[in-house]
């Protein structure tokens, strides 16, 4: 990653964090810009003594979490998510989204949903007019009977192709597998969404719309936020 992109994704993961306040729950999520803002938090709480919990949205950023000294609690333990901090593949004007690059729009998407404000973090490379012209839309599926679903899924004007990970299929969090579906944009995400998710085996899509309250656009200097 070249530094500006870095200083980018550093400046929206730290701004983030600012709106993090004491007693909150908060949804971590995934990725490179997400992290900074997970460092920011375990920042936060050592300088200002603040006490959050913590609702990781992979393993990765489970470890992650608790090396910032953030404490963790389970979503069915937390009666409310207070605010979602997490990265996004691409947003568009109307702040849908295309998730789940690291895999892990499942659980992602679980936290968004439950989550009263859910704030996007991104560096300005992200920002399209057309979801999916350049990000293939990530499927999370159900490894048995593959073959069967995939031919489901390319029947709605997709080429999608397996995930693999050091030559194997590449295995989510929960055990399943992603289809990176090349859509060659997405004219109309809601539909596609839910003809995605009426397809038996398909467990998840990468699509979040409806979903997002603010999104922050790092820059090499600071920061610009959509509300
Ligand atoms: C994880 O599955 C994704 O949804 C990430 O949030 C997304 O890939 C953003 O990643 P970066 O912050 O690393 O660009």
């Amino acid at each position: 990653m070249s530094s500006d992109r870095s200083a980018q994704k550093r400046n929206a993961g730290r701004r983030a964090a600012d709106y993090v306040q004491d007693g909150m729950i908060v949804g971590l999520g995934t990725g490179s810009t997400a992290r900074f803002a997970i460092e920011r938090i375990g920042e936060r709480i050592e300088e200002e003594g603040i006490s959050i919990q913590g609702i990781p949205t992979s393993v990765e950023t489970e470890k992650l979490a608790e090396e910032a000294g953030i404490e963790l609690v389970e979503l069915d333990e937390a009666d409310k998510i207070d605010l979602a901090i997490d990265g996004a593949d691409e947003v568009d004007e109307e702040k849908r989204l295309i998730k789940g690059g690291g895999g892990a729009l499942l659980r992602e998407k679980i936290v968004a949903y439950n989550s009263k404000r859910y704030m996007i973090i991104v560096d300005p490379s992200k920002k399209v007019e057309r979801l999916g012209e350049d990000f293939p839309l990530p499927v999370e599926v159900l490894p048995k009977w593959q073959k069967a679903i995939e031919d489901s899924v390319r029947k709605l004007g997709c080429e999608p192709k397996i995930r693999t990970y050091e030559g194997e299929a590449f295995l989510t969090d929960n055990g399943n597998n992603i289809l990176d579906c090349d859509f060659n944009g997405i004219d109309n995400p809601e539909e596609l969404s839910k003809r995605l998710s009426s397809i038996p085996g398909v467990l998840e899509n990468g699509l979040f719309i409806d979903m997002t309250d603010v999104v922050i656009i790092g820059k090499k200097k600071g920061f610009e936020e959509l509300d």
